[in-house]
């Protein structure tokens, strides 16, 4: 039955990966936009309230559950609790899926944007130029195919061969670099004549604007960034060692995580207002408004091109671990290989994700409730399944598993971890209630 899994080699290698599955379109591509469509500053703080409590907590009982049981999300409840929680598990798989469907599609515009920006198709500072040229790429049927199919390939021929050598030797060195560069990008965009208008809208909140979408969305990117509520976690624990220190780990992962958040606010926000451009313009922001940035660093067009690619990486080892949760099932559940498994979801995947990027062109005209099957793709997986997802592992860790996954042969959290009761806490009660009542706001 056991299966020769792949181990991450130190703690240093596993933090970087799992922030390397944590860091990616979320932060820099969905979190400026949300932010801008949601009052700033005041989804900022309620995005880092959700991360810091609810999305922490079940980061832990993620990570242990999967180094308790070394196990895919399946097979990780199963062996922990025969019966109907191995549906939880069930219900990340299919996340997996659906998630990495749309988010392959902004993968293939990293890619597409990395080529424009090399053969200065973007050096303009024109931010509603700029906009056009956004709006008639992502709108034309063919090329976002072509790169959405470009973007699978590369994922897929990435996990083929496993997950020990390549994610976490890519990690090691582009992550550093990606970071870098944000900083360079947010030293040049806070000093925009005209940023100070976007400082203020990120970091002065106005609650008498707050609604209860602000709330749901909040909630559900903290479970999008983090890559919770669907297992991507608990398969990461499964190919940790018990060297590493879990509370100290997931601590990690979600401040880096965070971090590399409020960073991309800072360089794109400030942009937005000194370029005249309105923040809630929706998906494209960052595509729009990050060239215009470029325009005005000498070097321009080179920092363009690295940014890019350096982001399709940092999308690529997310695209990974979302995979990687499928590949895991079918390899450990169904008995497939792994060339076999990677083959066969990477290409459902890739065709799951044809109408989302379709609907941003020539099928814009099919909406449920104002939103097309990409808004609605999103939508269903960040703001219903990964936060119900959330509920289950939460109870789950806090009353089924619970006094398994402290400690095992394997390791769990550790019976040394000082604040096991208030961990506890948040998941037996505080997380279940609290996701249950937003998302039943929400509906
Ligand atoms: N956290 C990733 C990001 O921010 C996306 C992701 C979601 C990855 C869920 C895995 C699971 O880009």
């Amino acid at each position: 039955m056991t299966v020769n899994r792949g181990h991450f080699g130190t703690r240093l290698g596993f933090v970087l990966a799992a922030a390397g599955s944590a860091i990616g379109l979320g932060n820099i591509w969905k979190f400026p936009y949300l932010a801008g469509e949601n009052g700033g500053a005041v989804f900022l703080i309620l995005y880092l309230g959700f991360v810091f409590t609810i999305g922490l907590s079940v980061m832990l009982a993620e990570l242990a559950i999967g180094r308790t049981t070394q196990r895919n999300p399946v097979g990780a409840f199963n062996a922990l609790k025969k019966g109907p929680w191995t549906a939880v598990g069930g219900m990340g798989v299919f996340a997996g899926f659906f998630i990495l469907s749309f988010y392959s599609v902004v993968g293939g515009w990293t890619l597409a944007y990395a080529i424009k920006s090399a053969t200065g198709l973007l050096a303009t500072q024109d931010v509603n130029a700029l906009g056009n040229a956004f709006g008639g790429f992502i709108k034309n049927p063919l090329e976002p195919l072509i790169y959405h199919a470009l973007f699978m390939a590369i994922t897929i021929t990435i996990v083929v061969r496993g997950v020990d050598i390549g994610i976490e030797r890519a990690c090691r060195i582009l992550m550093p670099l990606l970071f870098l560069l944000i900083l360079v990008l947010c030293a040049r965009s806070l000093t925009l004549p005209g940023a100070d208008a976007g400082i203020a809208f990120y970091l002065k909140p106005d609650f008498s604007k707050i609604n209860g979408s602000m709330v749901t969305s909040a909630l559900g990117h903290a479970f999008f960034s983090l890559s919770l509520g669907m297992g991507a976690m608990i398969t990461y624990g499964s190919y940790l060692s018990n060297k590493v220190n879990l509370p100290q780990a997931a601590l990690w992962v979600t401040s880096l995580d965070s971090i590399i958040a409020v960073m991309a606010g800072f360089m794109i926000l400030p942009a937005v207002f000194a370029f005249g451009y309105d923040p809630a313009a929706g998906p494209g922001l960052t595509f729009i408004t990050l060239p215009a940035v470029f325009s005005q660093i000498p070097g321009g067009m080179i920092f363009g091109t690295l940014f890019f690619i350096l982001l399709a990486v940092a999308a690529l080892t997310s695209a990974i671990s979302l995979i990687e949760v499928v590949i895991a099932y079918l390899i450990d559940e169904r008995k497939l290989s792994r060339p076999r498994a990677a083959i066969v979801s990477g290409t459902t995947i890739f065709l799951l994700g044809i109408p989302s990027s379709l609907s941003l062109g020539i099928w814009s005209d099919f909406t449920v409730a104002g939103k097309n099957i990409f808004d609605i793709m999103d939508y269903l997986a960040s703001n219903i399944m990964l936060p119900a997802g959330g509920i289950f592992i939460a109870l789950f860790a806090g009353w089924v598993a619970f006094p398994k996954i402290m400690d095992g042969p394997k390791g769990g959290i550790g019976n040394d971890f000082r604040w096991t009761w208030i961990w506890q806490i948040i998941c037996r009660y505080i997380a279940p209630a609290a996701i249950a009542v937003i998302l039943i706001s929400g509906l």
